[in-house]
């Protein structure tokens, strides 16, 4: 978010506003401690408190549907009124209509987070549990953690709204695909691969959202909510300030329409359409030159109609102001840029100047309060109301931040399984680096106040017996305190060397330019290997790629962890790591490309498949070799996989509505009678179904997680490589074996997006491929009459 302060809510139209939520119009409303005495609005105690009589407002009878009762309240409201709710100024809520102040503001990216206004910690609230950051968390590869996770979040964040510090609505997650390593904000999101970040998406919203029992209600509009999530930042946003371009000012483009629908957008159809999210954000940038909170088609047209968005649409903070100010765009003023952002959503002052429908800021309103109401903000929600103090930072919680580092945690490399370390005969370490004693760098940003740090050296120290060098800084700028690390290494049975990025190299509003260890740190680890007496164990913590290859390649350096920014509990989990209490099973949700990647490329070309002389993008349009592959990871024990069916195929009947599409082949001479069709055409229930049976082959239980990619018939050109199509963590003990099932629906899996955005089920050989090719089944498609 940026400083200044103006603010849009679209269909929607807010401000970043300042007040702190609460449900406090009079003093005599809340307690000592700032604890409001009603969690819900529309008590008769509370009307009775103000004067008022409850059975005059229409918006407090339950008997009506929520939009009745939303459009009363609205309807009670003056223009300045409203255009104050949409945070087109301070809002202040209307005392004679009992209406309270609101900040919609909150975040809760990875744990109720003190960024947006709306949230506040105090001696009542002193800290909330702080979770890895989403990359690390996306590592483990299980749906259920990042389910369970979003859970836990809501629980603490509706325990500090009935506490009066909190609001229910949280402007997280952010599910921006990672098109280039370079990114800084990439520590936020799930990493490269559209399907993992969907999934992702999906998992947490609904982990954030739902009150179990009550998912599905047949009326969307009023499906209750824990707290409200929003998915940001749409669209094709992935550029903060690289090379003297901001990301207020970057134009993508040219971004090609098959690219958004393959990539860029597909995270947020499934926030919207299986997350059943309630909220969305627009971005900053311009796509193709149109500032995204001014296009109609990508927010009134797809958001809202064709994937069927029951929430409202907010900007990001400024957006408006940009558009003016730096965008430029038709030479608006305020008004008329507001007018835009009204007509694909709404506006404010302009309706004064009649710019903009009353009745479309109404409805944008409207939205909005019925969001509230889904809340129980107006009528409070029973199973809620008791949460409070005891559910935050409990032992159960942080035990869950720790189990989540442990499962993300992505086993580099281990020659000749140096890990993990026997405590027995490791009994001195060296623990070396800038990260050894990291606290606060391991909450990354959009953080809370944690309940507890548990550093390495804290966790280490509690082991074995700890000797503690800085070596240097995040920013190793001179190598003047090497020395004294290169001295402790000498001595002890074991090093382990934590270097790493920061939030000083990687963050919102700072893209990195090199996929390097910043400054001296790359000497700092070669000379400390080079004097260490026993094996040195790299742990790097970082949210992007970097190019480590001179680890690798030190024949001292038996083994590397990478450790994203692994939370509050971060110290405890590498230590449980390095000492086999738990066994790695994480895979990298990112490409780890060679440094020269990024001088083979703009980070500003928007396009995922190669172009002229650039390679292509991400594991599913980059050939090249690699530093470590997307999915890449190892464990203290080998897994074994083994498929006994035959190879599997489909024929799909073609009738007089199913047009054939001509697609591009490498060979003119290759033929098929129709090389394929449109997905939205096929009723799409064919299946791809088939086990796997995953066999623990070595000696300590441990998980795996089993990938499944589909391949598309090789003579099609300019399509991905691969594309992952599935994927299960299993944990086995030693020797067990398990058969994981995989039901795929073969639209959705064998698919392919065309130059026009056309998605397209292709005839021909396809494959189903498991793992880094372990297995590879093939899968043929053909269309008959
Ligand atoms: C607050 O409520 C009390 C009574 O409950 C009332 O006397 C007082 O005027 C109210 N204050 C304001 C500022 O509305
Ligand atoms: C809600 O629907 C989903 C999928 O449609 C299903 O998996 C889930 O079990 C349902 N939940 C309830 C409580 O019925
Ligand atoms: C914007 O305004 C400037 C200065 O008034 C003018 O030179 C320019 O042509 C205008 N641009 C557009 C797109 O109207
Ligand atoms: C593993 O250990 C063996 C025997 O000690 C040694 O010869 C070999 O070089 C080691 N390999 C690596 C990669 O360290
Ligand atoms: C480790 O970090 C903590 C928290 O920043 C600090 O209080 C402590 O002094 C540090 N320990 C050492 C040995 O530097
Ligand atoms: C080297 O870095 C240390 C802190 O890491 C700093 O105090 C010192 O001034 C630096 N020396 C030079 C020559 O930059
Ligand atoms: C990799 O892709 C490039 C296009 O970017 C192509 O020229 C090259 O032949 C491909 N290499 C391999 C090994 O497929
Ligand atoms: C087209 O691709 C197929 C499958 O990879 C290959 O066997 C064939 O040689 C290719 N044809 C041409 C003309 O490149
Ligand atoms: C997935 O996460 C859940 C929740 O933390 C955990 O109970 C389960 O064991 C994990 N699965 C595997 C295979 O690690
Ligand atoms: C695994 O199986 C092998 C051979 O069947 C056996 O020798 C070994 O003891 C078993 N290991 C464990 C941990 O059960």
């Amino acid at each position: 978010m940026a400083q200044k302060m103006l603010f849009i809510l679209l269909s929607h139209i807010m401000l970043c506003f300042s007040v702190v939520s609460s449900l406090n119009l009079n003093a005599s409303l809340i307690d000592d401690l700032g604890v409001p005495k009603f969690n819900h609005i529309c008590d008769p105690a509370r009307f009775n408190m103000l004067g008022f009589d409850i059975a005059e407002f229409a918006f407090c009878d339950k008997s009506l549907p929520y939009e009745v009762r939303a459009k009363d309240l609205v309807d009670r409201m003056t223009l300045a009124e409203k255009a104050d709710q949409m945070g087109h100024g301070t809002s202040v809520g209307i005392p004679r209509i009992a209406l309270p102040p609101y900040n919609w503001w909150s975040e809760a990216l990875h744990g109720v987070s003190n960024t947006g206004p709306g949230t506040h910690f105090d001696s009542v609230v002193p800290g909330a549990t702080s979770f890895p950051t989403v990359i690390l968390t996306a590592a483990a590869f299980n749906q259920t953690l990042w389910k369970t996770i979003g859970k836990v979040v809501s629980t603490e964040a509706r325990a500090m709204y009935n506490l009066g510090r909190a609001g229910l609505t949280f402007w997280s997650p952010n599910i921006n695909v990672v098109r280039d390593p370079r990114w800084g904000r990439t520590l936020e999101t799930p990493g490269e691969d559209p399907l993992v970040v969907g999934l992702y998406a999906v998992n947490y919203v609904r982990g954030l959202q739902d009150i179990e029992g009550q998912e599905n209600t047949s009326d969307p509009n009023s499906r209750p909510l824990k707290v409200s999530a929003c998915c940001k930042h749409f669209a094709a946003y992935d550029l903060d300030n690289h090379d003297g371009l901001d990301r207020y000012r970057f134009d993508a483009k040219v971004v090609a329409e098959q690219d958004m629908v393959e990539t860029f957008n597909r995270p947020f159809e499934m926030c919207v359409k299986d997350g059943d999210v309630s909220s969305v954000m627009c971005s900053y940038n311009r796509v193709n030159s149109i500032p995204t909170c001014a296009d109609s088609y990508l927010l009134k047209k797809l958001v809202r109609e064709d994937w069927n968005l029951h929430g409202y649409i907010v900007s990001d903070c400024d957006s408006i102001k940009e558009i003016v100010e730096r965008q430029k765009w038709l030479n608006d003023t305020v008004e008329e840029a507001s007018a835009q952002v009204l007509k694909a959503g709404f506006l404010v002052k302009a309706v004064k100047q009649g710019k903009v429908g009353a009745a479309d800021m109404d409805k944008s309103l409207n939205y909005l309060y019925v969001v509230l109401m889904r809340l129980g903000f107006f009528d409070g929600i029973p199973s809620l109301a008791s949460l409070g103090k005891n559910d935050i930072c409990s032992e159960e919680n942080t035990e869950l931040a720790a189990e989540a580092a442990r499962q993300g945690i992505v086993l580099l490399q281990n020659d000749n399984e140096t890990l993990p370390l026997d405590p027995a005969k490791f009994k001195s370490l060296a623990l070396i680096g800038p990260h050894a004693n990291a606290t606060g760098v391991m909450k990354g940003n959009y953080a809370g106040i944690p309940c507890k740090f548990i550093s390495p050296l804290e966790a280490f120290s509690a082991l074995g017996q700890v000797t503690y060098e800085l070596g240097c800084d995040v920013k190793c700028s001179n190598y003047s305190t090497v020395q004294s690390a290169v001295d402790v290494a000498k001595n002890a049975d074991a090093t382990l060397l934590f270097v790493g990025l920061n939030l000083d190299v990687e963050a919102e509003s700072r893209d990195r330019d090199n996929l390097l260890l910043p400054g001296y740190q790359t000497h700092l680890v070669n000379k400390v290997a080079e004097a260490s007496k026993g094996p040195v164990i790299l742990v790097v913590m970082s949210a992007t790629a970097l190019d480590i290859s001179f680890a690798k390649i030190n024949p001292k350096i038996k083994s590397i962890l990478w450790v994203g920014y692994p939370g509050e509990q971060g110290g405890r989990a590498i230590a449980d790591v390095v000492f086999g209490n738990y066994n790695p099973g994480g895979r990298l949700p990112l490409t780890w490309y060679e440094a020269n990647y990024v001088d083979k490329l703009p980070m500003t070309s928007m396009s995922l498949r190669p172009v002229g002389k650039y390679p292509g993008r991400t594991y599913k349009f980059f050939n090249g070799t690699t530093i470590y592959p997307f999915g890449y990871g190892l464990s203290y024990t080998s897994f074994k996989y083994e498929y006994n069916s035959a190879e599997m195929s489909l024929d799909i009947k073609l009738n007089r509505l199913l047009h054939c599409h001509n697609l591009p082949y490498n060979d003119t001479n290759y033929k098929q009678n129709c090389p394929s069709v449109l997905i939205d055409d096929l009723t799409c229930d064919d299946e791809i179904a088939f086990e796997i049976t995953v066999q623990n082959v070595g000696h300590r239980d441990g998980s795996d997680v089993v990938l499944v990619y589909s391949v598309p018939p090789e003579e099609v050109t300019g399509t991905h490589i691969k594309q992952l199509v599935g994927f299960e963590r299993v944990f086995l003990q030693a020797n067990e074996s398990k058969n994981v099932k995989f039901v795929l629906n073969a639209c959705q899996s064998l698919n392919i997006v065309d130059v026009s955005g056309y998605r397209l089920l292709p005839s021909g050989s396809h494959k189903i491929v498991v793992g880094d090719n372990v297995i590879s089944i093939p899968v043929k498609v053909s269309y008959s009459l």
